[in-house]
């Protein structure tokens, strides 16, 4: 695992777009695991600003949302598909036909979940999944104690998961009970990770994912599993016993493993 420290939020956004814009050069058809939530939102401002700047094109890249309210129609200005279009596919120009998101809609949830795990198979799997953290340690909408070989499949939301994300909608009561998400096992499966978090409110969850033991009750640690995961924080989010070993490894990083 790479745990890379970086000044400011801003920075975290830029250096992992970095990462994202390098696997979209190398291979214009990848296929990229699509997060939702604040975290990502700077990667996907830094890819917008390459864009523009006409670095890069998203046209051919094929996208896979990580997760998607149950319950909430698909027109909602907070369904994942909504927010997926306004944030990712429109700005960044992806052909919406190649991008999808887990249907909550579906009268068949458990054909739905089976068929979107189906799919992300059939597309090659995922090139580099996009993920942000809960302050519970959730990735995806994986909440403590998901199992580390679960699929795409529907979760209850823990009632700190609807509280964190009651600020989307108009109260609280409104934020759904339940989501499809990718399973840990789904996202263990995509050939790269990039985790990016930001502020104090994530220290705890990064540390103990990144540093902790690996335990379903903290399910961000099922990256220790992963062979090729980047984690990129701010200092906020940096309480890590090992901090100054990870500032040293990314100064003395050789410059053909660089990416920004
Ligand atoms: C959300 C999403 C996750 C996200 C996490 C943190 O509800 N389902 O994909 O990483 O919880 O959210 P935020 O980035 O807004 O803090």
């Amino acid at each position: 695992m790479e745990v890379i420290i970086l000044p400011t939020p801003a920075e975290v956004g830029r250096v992992a777009a970095a990462k994202i814009a390098s696997v979209v050069a190398h291979k214009p058809s990848a296929v990229i695991g699509l997060a939702t939530g604040s975290s990502p939102q700077g990667i996907y401002t830094d890819l917008h600003r390459r864009v523009t700047a006409g670095e890069i094109s998203f046209t051919r890249t094929r996208g896979f949302a990580l997760d998607e309210y149950v319950g909430i129609p698909l027109e909602h200005s907070e369904s994942y598909a909504s927010v997926i279009a306004r944030d990712v596919v429109e700005p960044l120009g992806f052909d919406p036909s190649r991008v999808r998101v887990p249907d909550g809609r579906a009268t068949d949830i458990e054909f739905a979940a089976e068929e979107y795990d189906a799919a992300i198979r059939a597309a090659g799997g995922i090139d580099v999944q996009i993920l942000g953290i809960g302050a519970n340690g959730h990735i995806g909408f994986n909440e403590p104690t998901s199992s580390f070989a679960s699929r795409t499949r529907i979760k209850t939301l823990a009632p700190s998961t609807r509280e964190a994300n009651a600020r989307f909608f108009d109260s609280p009561d409104q934020v759904p009970t339940h989501c499809l998400t990718q399973g840990l096992g789904t996202i263990l499966e995509a050939e790269q990770l990039v985790l990016v978090a930001q502020s104090s409110t994530k220290a705890a969850a990064i540390a103990a994912a990144v540093e902790g033991p690996l335990s379903s009750f903290v399910p961000g640690s099922a990256l220790q599993l992963h062979e090729h995961v980047t984690v990129i924080v701010d200092e906020a989010a940096a309480g890590l016993q090992l901090a100054d070993h990870y500032r040293y490894t990314y100064v003395n990083k050789p410059e053909w493993q660089r990416f920004s």
